[in-house]
């Protein structure tokens, strides 16, 4: 069963920025990749830092730490020295809030 939470508002998840933010004890980086906001979970695959203190490139989330990175529409792992993908979560924007599917 869906578990939609109200995460952020869009005007504080600007374009080509990521913001992270927590909700029911859950770590989640937004992405705004060209105006689309994207949501995974803000722990790297590589050493569980979060990816919220990286960058967005494009539409790839760089982890600060190491420098792996991962596509931010899908969490699919693109560079070492992850291996693994990260956890995408669906998203839905209703009257200019994010919210946030956490199950
Ligand atoms: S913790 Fe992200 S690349 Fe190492």
């Amino acid at each position: 069963m869906a578990n939609w939470l109200q995460v952020s508002s869009v005007s504080e998840c600007p374009e080509g920025e990521l913001r992270g933010v927590v909700a029911e004890g859950q770590h989640i980086v937004l992405a705004n990749v060209e105006g689309t906001i994207y949501a995974l979970r803000d722990q790297c695959s590589h050493e569980e830092y979060p990816l919220s203190d990286g960058e967005l490139d494009g539409d790839e989330i760089v982890c600060v730490y190491h420098g792996a990175r991962f596509n931010a529409c899908t969490g699919a792992r693109k560079t070492l020295p992850a291996v693994l993908p990260i956890k995408s979560f669906p998203i839905e924007v209703r009257e200019g809030d994010i919210y946030v599917d956490v199950t």
